[in-house]
């Protein structure tokens, strides 16, 4: 690690004394294909239901965060408006996949600052209505002009993956029947039926080894969390807070020349903040939310966040280890795979998802004894970097 990297670390993890912060009401839409709705339904229906289930006055509100891509002008502030909340500051934030994870942390930030004690983070995408196929790339980004879109550079990555480890198709395959069996399980999910390792391999080939059913889909969706400082929840929280206990964000280095494409520094060092701001190691995580945009995505980010050794998670996946009911389980909610990836609502969902498993309300899906669990983003790339940004988020029960 550079000088530089360590100093931005020591100065990200050393917080001491500033409030803590929870998570106390959460909300989320069906995701999938739903082209005849609007961001501001979509978003209205998330807030509104994060509000309820905070049980608390929506006025308390005093700021609002919203991650998205696509949405245009103003997105936060359209949405706020239809739950009644015009007025209080609103903060558009977009930083790719990580975009409503990066909303959570501008509202952990602000709670930390000792700025707000009541904060809506919020994250909405309508994306069926506008792409078919992979995603567009930007137009200034020369290496995803020339082929370098988000299904290529992930094959890549699985092709690295299986030259260096060993790794088989077949086990990157058992990622999305491991996270489509989750999601069958989750009423919010896009895909609610489970699917045989047989019909992973069947299906149509996108960018070899990965197939369809190994690519997070095209969705639409939206999910919001009431984040509140520890003497808000101690005068206003209706029901048991969730410790919000570090959200980390980072950017991607330089990265001239050619790369580890088996393995990913960023989340590494993402993760090195976020472990050092909670006050906890990898041994200590339960469960995670991993950024699973495609199979191979999974197997580089459970690695990179150290929570399996290089190398080894396609046979601990292979094992059963990360299923609901194994030594760690990963993507319990379906993941991104399973449960659509609309891209700002993304992060936030992780979130909702880590606060049901550890508020013990995540029904069939419920993983026993779930204490701590953490929730991974990793958002886009742009030329020239290692990657756009990522997010960590680590929550106790
Ligand atoms: N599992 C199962 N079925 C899937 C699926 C998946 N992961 N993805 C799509 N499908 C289904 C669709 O529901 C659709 O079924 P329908 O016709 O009954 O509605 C069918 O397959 C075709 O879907 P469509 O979206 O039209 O496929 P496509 O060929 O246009 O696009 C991909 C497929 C994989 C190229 C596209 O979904 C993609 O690019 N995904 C990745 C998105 C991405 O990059 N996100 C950011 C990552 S960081």
């Amino acid at each position: 690690m550079s000088d530089q990297e360590q100093f931005v670390m020591a100065e990200q993890a050393d917080r001491g004394g500033a409030p803590a912060v929870y998570v106390v009401g959460v909300g989320m839409t069906q995701f999938g294909k739903q082209p005849d709705r609007t961001p501001e339904d979509l978003g209205r229906e998330a807030v509104w239901a994060a509000l309820q289930d905070a049980a608390i006055d929506p006025r308390k509100i005093e700021a609002a965060y919203c991650g998205h891509v696509y949405q245009g002008m103003a997105v936060g502030q359209r949405v706020m408006a239809q739950v009644g909340l015009a007025g209080i500051p609103v903060t558009n934030v977009e930083n790719v996949c990580s975009s409503g994870a990066t909303a959570i942390h501008g509202g952990y930030l602000a709670i930390r600052a000792g700025e707000c004690d009541v904060v809506l983070a919020l994250g909405v995408e309508c994306l069926t209505g506008r792409f078919r196929g992979a995603l567009a790339p930007e137009e200034g980004d020369f290496e995803a002009l020339q082929g370098m879109t988000m299904p290529s550079i992930y094959a890549m990555r699985a092709r690295r993956h299986m030259e260096t480890y060993g790794t088989t198709a077949e086990q990157l395959a058992r990622v999305s029947v491991k996270n489509k069996r989750n999601a069958s399980l989750n009423p919010y999910a896009q895909f609610k039926k489970a699917v045989t390792l047989e019909e992973v391999m069947a299906s149509r080939p996108i960018a070899e080894p990965l197939k369809l059913m190994e690519c997070s889909p095209v969705s639409d969706g939206a999910a919001a969390v009431v984040l509140m400082s520890e003497r808000a929840v101690r005068a206003l929280a209706a029901r048991k807070p969730t410790r919000l206990a570090a959200v980390a964000l980072l950017s991607g280095t330089y990265e001239p020349g050619l790369t580890d494409m088996a393995f990913e520094p960023l989340t590494w060092r993402t993760a090195q903040v976020a472990y050092a701001r909670a006050g906890v190691g990898p041994e200590d995580i339960g469960f995670a939310e991993v950024h699973d945009c495609f199979s191979s995505a999974e197997v580089l980010r459970v690695e990179g966040l150290g929570l399996v050794p290089r190398g080894e998670y396609p046979r601990f996946v292979e094992a059963g280890h990360a299923d609901i009911g194994g030594k760690l389980p990963i993507n319990p909610s379906g993941g991104l795979l399973g449960k659509g990836h609309p891209l700002g609502a993304t992060g936030v969902a992780q979130v909702v998802e880590l606060v049901r498993q550890l508020r013990g309300e995540a029904g069939p899906r419920q993983i026993d004894g779930a204490k701590a669990g953490l929730a991974h983003c990793r958002g886009g790339k742009a030329a020239g970097i290692e990657g756009a940004a990522c997010t960590i988020a680590i929550l106790t029960a």
